[in-house]
């Protein structure tokens, strides 16, 4: 997959001042990322998990940056005929600006806005399905005991039609 190159400048909402850039996320971001990470989920990625999806061919991977500061990141890989929006975060002082809605929104720019994504979120992490909704993102089934730190569901939620991806109605519901 052909990955951004291109060092967009935006506007996002912020109290801080300073562009937005959005670029491709590199190695060298992930102590950045990191922290973010862990101050972001109860099962955070570890730094290998960030080399080994960063690594793939189909996986395309954004950083929102500010004064040379990671602010947020986004991970989007391609599995068969689907992308799966694998890890999307905000370093917790910079969220409600827009910046996870600026990533998507760059992400599904470059890879087709009618390509078919799913993502699993769990049912009590409203922010973020509130989220995905405003893309577009509709349930559809859980996932029973997927998040091992407390053993709650997933959600699955895609955007775009399964069945163009070849997941039959109902094949979710395990
Ligand atoms: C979920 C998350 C990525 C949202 O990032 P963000 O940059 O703050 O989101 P945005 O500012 O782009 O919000 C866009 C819309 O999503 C919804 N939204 C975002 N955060 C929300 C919240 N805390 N409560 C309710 N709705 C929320 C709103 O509709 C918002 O639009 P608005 O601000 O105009 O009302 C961020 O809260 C985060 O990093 N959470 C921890 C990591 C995480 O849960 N990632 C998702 C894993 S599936």
């Amino acid at each position: 997959m052909q990955k951004s190159g291109s060092n967009e400048t935006v506007a996002a909402r912020s109290a801080e001042s300073g562009p937005v850039t959005v670029r491709e996320l590199a190695y060298g971001d992930l102590p950045e990322v990191i922290s973010i990470e862990n101050r972001s989920f109860g099962g955070p990625w570890s730094p290998g998990m960030f080399v080994s999806e960063m690594s793939k061919e189909s996986t395309l991977a954004l950083a929102a940056e500010r004064n040379g500061r990671v602010l947020a990141y986004l991970v989007l890989s391609r599995y068969d005929a689907a992308w799966h929006l694998m890890n999307v975060a905000v370093a917790p002082e910079h969220r409600r600006a827009r910046l996870a809605t600026l990533l998507i929104h760059k992400a599904f720019a470059q890879i087709g806005q009618d390509a078919p994504v799913t993502l699993e979120v769990r049912p009590s992490n409203r922010a973020a399905i509130a989220l995905y909704e405003e893309f577009g993102f509709r349930s559809y089934g859980h996932r029973k005991a997927y998040y091992p730190d407390n053993g709650e569901d997933a959600l699955i939620m895609w955007r775009g039609n399964p069945a163009t991806a070849g997941v039959p109605p109902g094949a979710a519901e395990a």
